[in-house]
């Protein structure tokens, strides 16, 4: 839209190219009609690109950030839930007990549409505020085809253009719901006859996700679900190896899915399976600070294989109420070790990556002009501090948006 050229700018390009960060130092960068047209020495602009030239002073830019697992949308919250385990309640004895997933889902499905995209939009504006750009945001707190509808609706009300990019994703098989308590066969089935194709011609995601745990769905359960949601076209993603091993990950490169998710319980077998399928690992140090879980997930072996990594804030009311992206660069960096150029990697190219977009997550001729400007004198600075925002100014489809 507002084409333009940036001169003496450090890019912090995130592309593969031999320079720590792919930085691009000192350069000038030209934007055409919301996307990324040159990058280069500034006495190399072609003549053609005859736009407004603005110095950055040698500010440094990222890519736009992207949260590519979140659970933004649901009714309520669950501080109650919060205060139990602190005195000592696990996260599964909560759920176990009908709590956990299934408050949430009674607090969503009493929730109107509107009180929904209210009560998300307040929480967006704060990772907009931190210069993400693209996020996706999944349901599963409906469990019942109106109120899974419900929510994706309401992301897609979310996805102001051009401020904001949101990426709905299904996710039906996230709890059991109580009216199926008996009949755990009867919910898969709804899923698969009803929801999945119901979800697929109202065309409402690209992606079906599922929650592979003791407390969610079995690898069979889960397997039934991918078969129907694989023949529809969907993309498939996996919360996987959170709490314990189901091979949820293995299942989830059996199938191509684009990531598996949260991983502390992940062996190196099903990396390789990984590796060979193409599925991302996605982070999620937010979940693991807040269930003050001890187990990390296995970052070395992730290397060893190559698989890419994501970092994510899995935003939802029970296991990481986080409102920030920007302290999960930070978590993903103190907790799991990862570097800081990991680190931001997985809030930009390797989150492309978990959800299959390949018109973002770098600093590239061709790409979307997704771009945030900020306050630091280094990239590891992005890594380093937390709290605080250091953002200068944020810019989605080249139009400023903050
Ligand atoms: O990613 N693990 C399953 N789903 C969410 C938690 C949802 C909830 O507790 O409300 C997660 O951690
Ligand atoms: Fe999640």
């Amino acid at each position: 839209m507002a084409d333009k050229i940036w001169t003496n700018v450090n890019l912090i390009t995130m592309q593969d190219n031999g320079h720590a960060y792919g930085l691009m130092e000192n350069v000038s960068m030209v934007i055409e009609h919301d996307y990324i047209a040159w990058i280069g020495p500034e006495e190399e602009i072609p003549n053609h690109y005859d736009y407004e030239m603005e110095s950055t002073d040698g500010d440094y830019m990222t890519p736009g950030l992207i949260d590519c697992h979140t659970h933004l949308i649901y009714g309520g919250n669950r501080i109650d839930e919060f205060e139990l385990r602190l005195k000592g309640a696990s996260y599964e004895e909560i759920a176990k007990s009908g709590g956990g997933i299934l408050s949430t889902v009674n607090a969503t499905r009493a929730a109107t549409e509107g009180d929904l995209i209210e009560s998300a939009k307040k929480r967006l504006t704060h990772f907009k505020s931190e210069g993400v750009t693209t996020i996706e945001i999944k349901s599963g707190y409906g469990l019942d085809l109106d109120t899974e509808l419900k929510m994706l609706s309401a992301a897609r009300a979310l996805n102001i253009s051009p401020a904001i990019d949101v990426i709905p994703t299904f996710l039906g098989a996230h709890a059991l719901p109580p009216e199926f308590k008996d009949n755990r066969q009867g919910y898969i089935d709804l899923i698969v006859e009803e929801m999945l194709p119901k979800i697929a011609e109202l065309n409402m995601t690209k992606a079906v996700d599922g929650f592979c745990e003791n407390i969610g769905f079995t690898y069979p359960e889960m397997e039934q679900i991918f078969t129907r949601a694989k023949e529809l076209g969907f993309d498939l993603k996996l919360h996987a190896e959170q709490l314990s091993d189901q091979q949820g990950a293995a299942l989830a490169a059996k199938y191509g899915a684009l990531s598996a998710d949260h991983l502390e319980h992940l062996t190196e077998e099903s990396i390789i399976q990984m590796k060979e399928a193409g599925t991302t690992a996605v982070l999620l140090p937010g979940a693991f600070y807040f269930l003050r879980d001890t187990k990390c997930p296995p970052i070395d072996l992730l290397r060893k294989h190559d698989v890419p990594m994501a970092v994510a804030s899995d935003s939802n009311p029970g296991s990481s109420p986080a409102l920030s992206l920007k302290l999960m660069i930070n978590m993903a960096t103190t907790l799991f070790k990862l570097t800081p150029e990991e680190a931001l990697a997985g809030v930009t190219r390797n989150a492309a990556k978990a959800l299959g977009l390949n018109d973002r997550g770098m600093i590239k001729e061709g790409m979307l002009a997704d771009l945030v400007r900020w306050d630091i004198s280094h990239p590891a600075e992005l890594a380093y501090h937390f709290g605080g925002n250091q953002v200068k100014a944020v810019y989605k489809n080249g139009e400023q948006v903050l």
